[in-house]
């Protein structure tokens, strides 16, 4: 079939219409989706395992999110929950609230993005607790707005150019074992790194002014830094004894990305407010933060809210991709591809001395590249190369991490044996071509 348009028409067309600062990561225009498999206008298909950057962990164009958005567009598009609510919000927010961890009433505040949830989740638990600091984590990302700017750590390119920040934010570092801030070792360590908060509060930010501590379970953009299990339970614990909220950022972590529903799972902690987007709608904008319902109650009247908050097509598709969770059984299916996972990047480490690292949870999994397994010099080169061997051969993969060194994974959850062998058939070759 003819294709009406080139990728290079594309890319020449959009020089002159999108800001750069817009980047993309490929230079191939998507025509369609369908599962893990993406499609450019040229007719090329493509193994996705970026989900869209961890958005489509049911699938592209899953035929129940199609109806559902379909069937909800068809009765009304918006009116604003602030101005005339609807029922499927309410549903929508019971569901999400009987999954999120915590066995305390909660409530949720139902916004667009992630950063919008962050925000939000900041700015109730700083109305609650009537303290101005927040502390957040060395390596972490919260996102693009001035206050999720300012709580994410790496500078560039999220931060520089882009300042002043808002006051009153603190950075901490996080349980990063390959490259332990403290130059100790895991077990032996004894997890002193989440002790250090203690030192934190006499050289940083006093815990009486402190309304919160955000954290993302594993780092995402930060390189799918993945703490010891004892790490957020002695966190919570010097939280708790200070009166200090903890927000858990599970915007990327969350719907089942690492196995069970939320990685707070794994850690066994309840957050008092978390932040939840993108597969939770399945790329629709639809953002939450579930709550304490004390917590979530005490703001004013309209001091939370906006106008496409919780939007009905959204709220439908969310509704939608709770119900595949359930009929598709996607939390055994995610636990079985992280086992699958595992155990080839576990190979890679074990033949390519490119692979420093293998870390993540369940699905949720990472290669750090380094040049040198000793000195960890990060193999930032070799990871763009390594991107750009696998795009060339059809497979979307994703870098990140401080140095764009690491290498993660986040195909659609859905993904079929074949597609998944495939994509992963190129990843290896692409290793074993950069190894030296
Ligand atoms: C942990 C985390 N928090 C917040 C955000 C920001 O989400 P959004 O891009 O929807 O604003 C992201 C996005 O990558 C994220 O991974």
């Amino acid at each position: 079939m003819k294709q009406p348009v080139t990728n290079e028409q594309l890319n020449d067309r959009r020089a002159g219409a999108i800001p750069k600062g817009q980047a993309s990561l490929t230079s191939c225009y998507i025509q369609s989706g369908k599962g893990a498999l993406v499609y450019d206008v040229e007719g090329r298909e493509y193994v996705d395992f970026s989900g869209g950057i961890a958005v489509m962990n049911v699938g592209h164009s899953h035929p129940k999110v199609v109806a559902a958005i379909k069937d909800q567009a068809e009765k009304f598009t918006h009116t604003c929950f602030m101005v005339m609510p609807y029922e499927h919000a309410i549903a929508l927010a019971e569901k999400l609230q009987a999954v999120v961890p915590g066995h305390f009433a909660k409530s949720t505040l139902f916004i667009n993005s992630g950063a919008e949830a962050v925000e939000n989740a900041v700015k109730i638990a700083r109305y609650y607790t009537k303290r101005p600091a927040v502390i957040a984590f060395e390596h972490s990302f919260h996102g693009r707005t001035m206050l999720g700017m300012t709580l994410t750590s790496k500078v560039k390119p999220y931060k520089y150019g882009f300042g002043p920040f808002v006051p009153e934010v603190y950075h901490m570092p996080y349980a990063y074992c390959y490259r332990c801030p403290f130059n100790l070792e895991y077990p032996a360590c004894g997890v002193s790194c989440a002790d250090y908060l203690h030192e934190f509060f006499l050289s940083h930010v006093a815990p009486e002014s402190t309304a919160a501590l955000i954290a993302e379970p594993i780092q995402g953009e930060g390189g799918f830094i993945t703490p010891p299990l004892e790490y957020f339970p002695k966190l919570k614990k010097i939280c708790e004894d200070n009166g200090i909220l903890f927000i858990a950022d599970e915007i990327q972590t969350g719907m089942g990305r690492t196995g069970t529903m939320f990685a707070m799972e794994h850690y066994q902690v309840e957050a008092d407010l978390t932040t939840v987007a993108k597969s939770l709608a399945a790329g629709m904008p639809l953002s939450a933060v579930v709550g304490r319902k004390d917590l979530m109650d005490s703001v004013h009247p309209g001091g939370i809210g906006g106008t496409y908050g919780g939007n009905p097509v959204s709220c439908s598709a969310a509704l939608a991709v709770m119900e595949i969770f359930e009929s598709e059984n996607l939390l055994e299916k995610a636990q079985r591809l992280g086992t699958k996972l595992r155990s080839r990047l576990d190979q890679f480490k074990e033949k390519y001395e490119l692979v420093g690292d293998v870390r993540g949870i369940g699905p949720m999994l990472a290669m750090e590249l380094v040049k040198d397994r000793k000195t960890k010099t990060p193999a930032a080169d070799d990871a763009k190369a390594l991107l750009k061997y696998c795009f060339d051969r059809g497979l979307i993969v994703l870098a990140c991490g401080g140095y764009g060194n690491v290498i993660r994974l986040l195909m659609p959850l859905v993904i079929e044996d074949d597609q998944l062998e495939k994509g992963l058939s190129i990843l290896e070759e692409g290793l074993s071509a950069l190894n030296r």
